[in-house]
């Protein structure tokens, strides 16, 4: 760790900057085999509707074009089968994750819905990518960045990977700021998701500090100065359900 005696939050706690991605790892490889079935039972469903929406923005070739997407804190790898699913014959995605049981459980998914040879997955840390520069078409992180301990380093690792004249496209619960839906959102986030944690995973804490991590996470307009500091033009985003999520945008140009 190259900023010692910094510290972070982990959650609602703050922790030493070197002692975050340790905990981050414990979250996922606690929750990895029930990771997918939680997504829906805590959103409703409605993060595959905000996922399809990335993949709408991403527009990834009907063609045999070749196009390559990394799509980074990728995880069990919905970002790249939705985007295998929505492109042409030239689309290879790699999902890139630190995770290793996050990992595992993608390798399985893409193998029953034969995409094993469109989506490959490599275990890899997003703030020091092992990828060459100007190597890719487009960079997905989806529900990804808010548990990267130095955001700055992996935002500037994605402006380095991408072909100049692609994009870059992050998905992230964002804040509510809609008078009644505020309340009800906190009320669902601090009551419903851990218990809920605990009877599927066995593991409230997981999901408290998925519940705080998002209360810690910059505002929009912050965040978009973040991708601009990395780089980036032409950098916009929207917010989706009132706010709950934000989907960012910048270009490598
Ligand atoms: C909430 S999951 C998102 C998974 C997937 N993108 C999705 O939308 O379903 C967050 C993922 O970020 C990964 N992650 C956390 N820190 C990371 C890092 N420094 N580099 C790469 N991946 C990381 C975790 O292992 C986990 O799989």
């Amino acid at each position: 760790m190259d900023r010692p005696g910094e510290t972070t939050h982990f959650g609602f706690k703050d922790v030493p900057l070197g002692d975050k991605q340790t905990l981050v790892n414990d979250v996922f490889h606690s929750v990895a085999s029930r990771y997918d079935l939680m997504n829906d039972l805590m959103s409703a469903g409605l993060h595959r509707v905000w996922k399809d929406i990335m993949i709408n923005a991403l527009d990834p070739p009907r063609s045999d074009r070749p196009f390559k997407l990394l799509d980074v804190a990728g995880g069990t790898g919905d970002i790249s089968f939705r985007a295998a699913k929505a492109a042409g014959e030239g689309f290879h995605a790699t999902v890139c994750d630190i995770n290793s049981d996050m990992l595992a459980v993608g390798r399985e998914r893409a193998a029953k819905r034969h995409l094993d040879t469109r989506v490959d997955f490599v275990e890899g840390n997003a703030e020091a990518l092992a990828f060459a520069d100007r190597s890719f078409d487009a960079y997905t992180i989806a529900f990804g960045i808010r548990n990267v301990p130095q955001i700055d380093k992996a935002l500037r690792e994605a402006y380095r990977v991408l072909k100049p004249g692609s994009r870059f496209l992050c998905l992230e619960f964002s804040t509510v700021e809609m008078p009644g839906l505020d309340k009800l959102y906190d009320l669902f986030s601090f009551k419903v998701i851990p218990p809920l944690g605990r009877m599927v995973t066995g593991d409230a804490e997981s999901y408290q500090y998925l519940v705080e991590s998002i209360r810690k996470f910059p505002k929009p307009n912050a965040f978009a100065d973040m991708i601009r500091d990395a780089g980036f033009s032409r950098v916009s985003w929207q917010t989706l359900t009132g706010g709950i999520v934000a989907l960012h945008s910048g270009w490598r140009l």
